[in-house]
């Protein structure tokens, strides 16, 4: 679908025009509607599959919008990816590699299989099992201090107070047998040392979080900048953390789609079932994008096709 465009090198700079490839990619899919909304979170159903954001944020700080960069959406699975940062600075390489994991399980995201075939390892913190075993790693006494952690940590990536969805949380809380079984299975193997009803719990609320392209794109600007937000300044984590992220997004980051997306987009990224992507150029930028319609594996079917379009027209592919 993008093999029109001319596939540009990889070098040190963004171009100039950045703004009009952009608003250029964000034409090119507006009137797609491939896909399905989710519904297995039933409020996620209620999402307009016409809404389509795009957000390119630089690490000078500079950010490029089109279409509904500013509508709000949950951050699902997202946060796996920001949350892990945040508990890799606190607990270390190692001790992630060792704890959590850090290879693809080749299923889906809310496989019990997965847990299984592997003698009860939850595998990597970017399916529900490893961020599970993540969250419950976040330093702090209480569930709730550990939501506070998160939800201020999600929010120095962003740049701004991020807050709950509380339509989306309770929506999900009714819904959660299946990530409360995952904590259990998890538990049984001596995998989680927290109660997995309280890590669930933490662990939802982080899914919840309501955030917009423009956020996601800021979000993975910060890991692009090696851990100091580009429009704050403020630093958030370090440099060595963000390479570990990285390499979690490029292995892990899109489910069993990630050899796929590697190979045809070249770029480490993150997809959450109510339709975000963040895909991440190290030392340039990122790109935010939002639009509800999924494909099988639960990543936004317009937000891949303008991330593979950005990555060609801006020489952003790794590779
Ligand atoms: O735990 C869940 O199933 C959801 N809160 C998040 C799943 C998700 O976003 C998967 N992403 N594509």
């Amino acid at each position: 679908d993008v093999a029109d465009i001319a596939q540009h090198a990889s070098t040190g700079a963004l171009p100039a025009r950045l703004a009009e490839t952009v608003a250029a990619a964000y034409e090119r899919y507006a009137g797609l509607d491939e896909g399905v909304v989710a519904d297995y979170i039933p409020i996620l159903a209620e999402a307009d599959p016409a809404h389509f954001g795009l957000v390119v944020a630089q690490v000078d700080g500079a950010v490029h919008r089109a279409g509904d960069a500013g509508v709000a959406f949950s951050i699902q699975s997202i946060s796996k990816a920001f949350v892990f940062a945040l508990v890799c600075e606190a607990i270390g390489h190692e001790a992630v590699h060792e704890t959590v994991g850090v290879n693809n399980t080749g299923l889906p995201f809310n496989s019990v299989m997965a847990i299984e075939l592997n003698g009860g390892s939850p595998m990597n913190p970017m399916v529900n099992a490893g961020a599970i075993a993540t969250t419950a790693l976040v330093p702090a006494a209480t569930p709730a201090e550990q939501w506070e952690l998160v939800r201020t940590g999600l929010s120095a990536f962003a740049g701004r107070e991020l807050a709950l969805d509380g339509e989306v949380y309770r929506s999900e809380v009714e819904t959660n047998q299946r990530n409360q079984a995952i904590g259990r299975l998890l538990q049984s193997y001596g995998r989680l040392d927290a109660d997995p009803l309280a890590v669930v719990d933490v662990y939802t609320k982080q899914c919840a979080l309501s955030v917009t392209a423009e956020d996601l794109a800021v979000m993975g600007a910060t890991l692009a900048d090696g851990g100091v937000n580009p429009v704050t300044g403020a630093r958030v984590v370090s440099a060595e953390v963000c390479r570990d992220t990285l390499a979690l997004l490029a292995s892990c980051g899109m489910y069993e789609r990630s050899g796929e997306w590697l190979f045809e987009i070249g770029l480490p990224a993150k997809s959450g079932v109510a339709g975000g992507i963040v895909a991440v150029a190290p030392g340039k930028g990122a790109v935010g994008a939002y639009s509800p319609r999924l494909d099988p594996a639960g990543n936004s079917v317009r937000g891949q096709r303008a991330c593979a379009y950005l990555s060609r027209a801006l020489g952003l592919n790794l590779f």
